[in-house]
């Protein structure tokens, strides 16, 4: 195996960064997860191993003898995000701080070209933005010259508005950009006009599926021979059997609720007796302030029909439960959930329902994860750059977004704050290293 094309990916899941990787050509030496399930998952599909590592405490050596000796392209993933303590930033005892440091221990210790750290948006303001500054503050000391960005995958062509933290980096001194966006996109919540052409719809994303069966382990047919459009055709890639698993219609529980919402409703939207009863005592409940979560607008929606001819809302690991089809009274299936995070019909996963939605859920979009692996190897010119020569420079934050918005919540603000400042700093000492030079 050629050491210029391996990636490494922590936090691995059930693979789908990797599949994105393994797609744009590169080789997934190994993943490492804590979940047994999710480990399985992943082998089964990306064909090497995922060792069923807790890497709040596994030693970053041990991830160095796995590599045996090779420089790895990149190491992909980020630690889940209650790994970020909102405790103090100096606690480093705290074992979900672990999960961070031991991310960039392991980083330190495989010394690859280039990181690819994917995270929620709550990351940005966790800690009052102390633990954002300080995660990069420790990229940049390793040596990595560091971009972070919010983006909303559906830009890169995923029939779902998704907001993603990444930071990328590099320790080859290069300045690099994003990825350009594909796409505009509109889910009713998430939109962007860009004059880009509109990224997949739902339809778009679950046509040729076929009906959902009704029995439990039944693998059901394409809806037709060819793919019905270019996703359809991209979903059925390498997916020899000509039939789908998991695309098992659920019998809800809520079927009168459902029958009355119209495309894009949500439980909010059905009078109040409708309600079914956790709902309404989550919708009810203040908060602290005294505040009803509802009139703050962070009241879960419980039950929400999905539109059709938008992209979908963000797929989560109650995505089966929760998201009813278009225009049939049931709840998404697994395998349509799985397709609107781009998984490929082939893609097998190990466990029950439960820990498959979750894993689903959870997953960078291999799509998404395509668009940035191709980005990366134009950057780093291992299929032929079409770069202008890199400046080397020294290691630093490059520049970061977070948000797309004119406006910026006081949380935001104070994390933005904390970042220029270190920008700041660095072209400070740059002037005074340059007026002593
Ligand atoms: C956001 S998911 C990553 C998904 C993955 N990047 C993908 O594309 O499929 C976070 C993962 O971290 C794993 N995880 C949580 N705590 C962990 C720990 N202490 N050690 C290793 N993995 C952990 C979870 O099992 C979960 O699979």
């Amino acid at each position: 195996m050629n050491q210029d094309d391996i990636v490494v990916s922590l936090f691995a899941g059930a693979g789908g960064f990797s599949t994105g990787f393994a797609q744009a050509g590169l080789k997934p030496l190994f993943g490492a997860d804590i979940n047994v399930d999710a480990c399985k998952s992943y082998e089964l599909n990306i064909g090497s191993a995922c060792y069923p590592l807790d890497l709040s405490i596994a030693d970053p050596s041990l991830l160095q003898n796995l590599v045996g000796g090779q420089k790895p392209l990149a190491v992909i993933g980020g630690p889940p995000c209650q790994g970020f303590s909102t405790a103090g930033p100096r606690n480093s005892s705290d074992p979900r701080n672990r999960l961070i440091f031991n991310y960039l221990h392991i980083v330190d210790r495989l010394s690859p070209r280039w990181f690819v750290f994917e995270n929620v948006e709550g990351l940005l303001t966790s800690g009052g933005g102390r633990d954002l500054a300080r995660l990069v503050r420790e990229f940049v000391g390793l040596g990595y010259s560091v971009r972070m960005q919010k983006v909303n995958l559906a830009s890169y062509g995923v029939p779902q508005t998704r907001k993603r933290v990444l930071i990328i980096g590099n320790r080859l001194g290069i300045d690099f950009e994003f990825p350009a966006e594909l796409h505009s996109f509109d889910s009713g919540k998430a939109k962007k006009a860009s004059g880009l052409p509109m990224a997949p719809t739902l339809d778009d994303a679950i046509a040729g599926l076929g009906p959902a069966a009704t029995a439990k382990g039944a693998a059901v047919r394409y809806a037709s021979s060819v793919p019905l459009n270019t996703f359809d055709a991209l979903m059925r890639q390498e997916n020899e059997a000509g039939s789908v698993t998991q695309h098992v219609r659920a019998e809800p529980a809520q079927r009168t609720q459902i029958e009355l919402l119209k495309p894009g409703q949500t439980m909010k939207d059905l009078p109040p007796e409708l309600w079914h009863e956790s709902f309404a005592r989550r919708a009810n409940r203040r908060v602290c302030d005294g505040t009803p979560t509802e009139k703050r607008g962070g009241a879960p929606s419980g039950i929400k029909r999905l539109r059709g001819n938008l992209q979908s809302l963000t797929i989560t690991g109650a995505a089966s439960r929760e998201f009813i089809h278009p225009t049939e009274h049931r709840p998404l299936t697994i395998r349509e959930c799985a397709r609107i995070q781009t998984f490929p019909d082939r893609y097998q996963w190990a466990g029950n329902s439960a820990s498959i939605i979750q894993q689903i859920g959870n997953a960078v979009p291999p799509l998404a994860a395509q668009h940035l692996a191709r980005h990366l190897l134009k950057l780093d010119g291992a299929f032929g750059s079409d770069l202008q020569a890199p400046r080397p420079a020294a290691a630093q934050l490059l520049g970061f977004v977070l948000t797309e918005s004119s406006g910026m919540s006081p949380a935001l603000q104070s994390t933005a704050m904390l970042l220029a400042e270190m920008r700041q700093q660095r072209l400070m000492f740059d002037a005074c290293k340059t007026a002593t030079a």
